[in-house]
């Protein structure tokens, strides 16, 4: 043996001893690392049995770098040790009489709870509640409920369309649930369809490319509009409190003839006027109408025979207006410092 390939080996174990303490992450593998090195018949004491074959002279250097590996080493495992167990004590002297850290449960989103109430209003006037896909074709989202091609609604702008043909669409409200009803069901027919829209709508504090809708429809003999008044009407006292009033406003909408959008007595000041309001005491909540009769010829509904009214509402709008919530991406970034206000 020279003494070059002692040095060349005392470097290596160096190198090799760093290496293998930064992997340590407990007090077990700190042993190891000990016996590994510093052991009896350790890599360490394989380099010492080594230095017999030197010669006299360099034995001496050798030797004594050796040594001062030899402690080093040591106080390296002796460090790891010590942190390990001071870990290990720590963990022992945990004080089980303190007070425990609050532990949050979880709780229905204020979309949900404002969601249920509505159906709860409306299943106590008979409404059964009726689901739809939210990916839809063009004939649900649109065609069926005479929404013909070239109305705006069907612009890149407003539909998320899912293929190239434009024929599958994200549904863009909530309507096409009463196509699926009718499709399948005969009149007397009495259902709302809450759930998930999509609207290809930079967000704002108004605008969200998702959001929620409650659809209703009511198709049998004899139904009036002032039917949809009075289920209106219900609803809303129902829901908000029996002081509340509404009144419908003509519009349009291709899929009910006539048509009306209809608003409530503002639910903050009760129809006093205030900022919510922009001081007129009457907030907007959706459109609404008589089925057209267009409409019926889809579902082979004999229009000569039914009436009937269908209306939409928008969640977002509701809790926004009840709960004071500014911007309607509160809603959808979960913030639990806002999410559990509710
Ligand atoms: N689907 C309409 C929208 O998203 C809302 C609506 C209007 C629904 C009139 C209806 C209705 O059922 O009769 O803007």
């Amino acid at each position: 043996m020279t003494s070059l390939k002692i040095k060349k080996r005392i470097q290596e174990l160096k190198e090799g001893f760093l290496r293998d303490a930064a992997e340590v992450r407990d007090s077990k593998a700190a042993d190891a690392l000990r016996i590994r090195y510093l052991g009896r018949s350790g890599l360490l004491a394989d380099l010492f049995s080594l230095l017999g074959s030197l010669p006299t002279a360099e034995k001496k250097d050798a030797g004594r770098e050796l040594n001062e590996l030899k402690k080093q080493f040591q106080e390296s495992v002796d460090a790891l040790q010590a942190r390990f167990r001071s870990a290990a004590d720590a963990a022992c002297s945990f004080d089980y009489t303190l007070p425990g850290d609050p532990m949050w449960i979880g709780h229905k989103h204020p979309l949900q709870i404002v969601m249920s109430e509505i159906q709860a209003c409306f299943k106590n006037m008979g409404f059964s509640v009726a689901q739809g896909p939210e990916m839809e074709t063009e004939y649900y989202n649109f065609e069926a409920l005479n929404i013909p091609r070239g109305h705006p609604a069907r612009d890149m702008q407003d539909t998320f369309f899912i293929d190239e043909e434009k024929e599958i669409v994200l549904r863009t409200h909530t309507s096409p649930v009463q196509v699926h009803v009718m499709e399948n069901q005969q009149p007397p027919v009495r259902i709302i369809a809450p759930g998930r829209c999509y609207r290809n709508d930079t967000p704002d504090a108004t605008h969200s490319p998702v959001f929620h809708q409650v659809e209703g429809l009511c198709v049998d003999e004899g139904v009036a509009f002032s039917d949809l008044k009075g289920v209106i009407l219900a609803f809303a006292r129902s829901m908000f409190g029996s002081d509340m009033k509404i009144r419908f406003r003509p519009s349009f909408f291709p899929f009910t003839e006539p048509s009306a959008e209809y608003d409530f007595s503002c639910l903050i000041c009760r129809g006093k006027g205030c900022r919510v309001c922009g001081g007129s005491g009457w907030v907007e909540i959706s459109g609404a109408g008589m089925v057209n009769p267009e409409v019926f010829k889809y579902v082979n509904y004999d229009a000569e025979r039914y009436t009937g009214y269908a209306f939409g509402m928008g969640v977002e709008r509701i809790a926004m207006l009840l709960y004071e919530v500014p911007d309607i991406r509160m809603f959808f970034e979960n913030d639990i410092r806002f999410l559990k206000q509710f």
